[in-house]
């Protein structure tokens, strides 16, 4: 009898904090497109649409991304009489239902945005409070995804409100990835598993490849800034549960170089590819490099290990990501302002990931070499790897055993 009611006990410990978040979501990083980076809180149903329409006429619906997802600025200034949020009627005329059809309609998915505290960063009404409301209004809404940040959060515990939306978004019964965004502040990391599918790791990003950009009382990061900010974290990532270096800016001003450095860093963290660009105006190099399938499916290979630092040489930073079927991504980044050339001999490193225990030991196994940003052939791991690699950008390749 003991026994018995000691075995209920652990079974309904163990279904509580199981049974948290929805379970089966993301198992590889989201992909998708995010209004803030390019349009802040100018965004409009005419706008949406255009998008959606661009995800696919682009290629990149069928490259894999997916949410189309409305960041601050989707709502009016106040909650209606019955404490319900109201999507702006200027902006959204003919209702956030039938937009959401709409992207349902292309085969797309669609996500919205909101904060844990009184309001969003940019004023208007906050979920404090109202958890279990927002969140029906979303699943009666239709939503696949939400974005939920940190702002006039002040006296809140970050665990328990993200654990309460959480719990809100499961209890309203559609399946809603939900993406927390404290930026790093509470090391989401360390207790959001069971609570979220991915956690943003750092402040916001900015569309400069180094340093940050400075506005007083909060800094905007470079890119690899937030690289650099994301040393230590890769142990808590995996499928359905993932870091957040925050959303592309491929796109939005960098260098083709910078971009597709950017790109290949973001696949080689198994990053949300979150795209922040206009997709409606964007150019031809811009495309290929969001629609690269061969450095996108280093993002999502389906083991779902994030890369690390192998070693740096010569201000060439080497990046290592292991891969389903033995197979692995290497990336070269060179974060000097001169171009420099690679000399890598595959058969005199020995490449170990101590976390996850996987090994790359050319000295043993023979693996091709694929360029990934060539789309070509470079032989095999017994030719040492001579190539120069140009300031601020990135060589990424993948090796498959013979
Ligand atoms: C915060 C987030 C950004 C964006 C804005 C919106 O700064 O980190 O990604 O959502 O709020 O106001």
């Amino acid at each position: 009898m003991k026994n018995a009611i000691l075995i209920v006990i652990t079974l309904c410990l163990f279904t509580n904090i199981h049974a948290q978040k929805f379970e089966g979501l993301a198992l590889t990083p989201p992909m998708g497109w995010n209004s803030w980076n390019t349009f802040q809180t100018k965004i409009d149903e005419d706008l949406v649409k255009q998008t959606a329409d661009a995800m696919v006429s682009s290629g990149m619906r069928d490259a894999g991304y997916q949410y189309i997802v409305l960041d601050d600025g989707w709502m009016a200034m106040e909650r209606d009489s019955a404490g319900n949020l109201v999507p702006d009627p200027k902006k959204f005329p003919h209702g956030m239902k039938a937009l959401i059809d709409y992207v349902h309609s292309k085969g797309l998915k669609f996500g919205l945005y909101n904060c844990a505290g009184t309001k969003t960063c940019a004023g208007y009404p906050g979920t404090r409070g109202y958890e279990y409301q927002d969140a029906r209004f979303y699943a009666h809404l239709g939503i696949d995804y939400l974005k939920f940040d940190w702002c006039f959060s002040q006296g809140l515990n970050a665990k328990e409100a993200y654990t309460t939306m959480s719990k809100a978004l499961k209890a309203a019964g559609r399946p809603i990835v939900f993406s927390l965004c404290e930026w790093g502040q509470n090391k989401a990391w360390e207790w959001a598993e069971n609570v979220g599918q991915l956690w943003r790791t750092t402040g916001d990003i900015s569309a400069i490849f180094a340093g940050y950009v400075d506005h007083g009382t909060w800094r905007q990061n470079g890119v690899m800034s937030i690289v650099d900010l994301q040393k230590g974290l890769r142990k808590y990532a995996g499928p359905g549960h993932w870091n957040d270096p925050d959303m592309l800016e491929v796109g939005n001003g960098m260098t083709v170089g910078e971009d597709r450095a950017h790109f290949s860093l973001w696949c080689m963290l198994a990053a949300p590819l979150i795209a922040g660009n206009d997709l409606r105006k964007m150019s031809e190099t811009t495309k290929e490099i969001l629609t690269n399938k061969e450095v996108i499916a280093v993002d999502q290979d389906k083991m779902g290990v994030e890369g690390f630092v192998f070693k740096t040489v010569d201000s060439v930073e080497i990046f290592a990501k292991p891969l389903s079927g033995d197979d692995w991504a290497i990336c070269f980044v060179n974060r000097s302002r001169e171009s420099k050339m690679v000399n890598f001999n595959w058969r005199d490193e020995l490449i170990e990931d101590t976390i996850f225990h996987h090994v790359l030991d050319a000295s043993k196994d023979v693996y091709k070499v694929r360029d990934l940003w060539k789309k070509s052939n470079l032989g095999d791991t017994q030719k040492p790897l001579k190539l120069s690699v140009g300031s601020y950008d990135a060589l990424m390749f993948r090796l498959s055993k013979k």
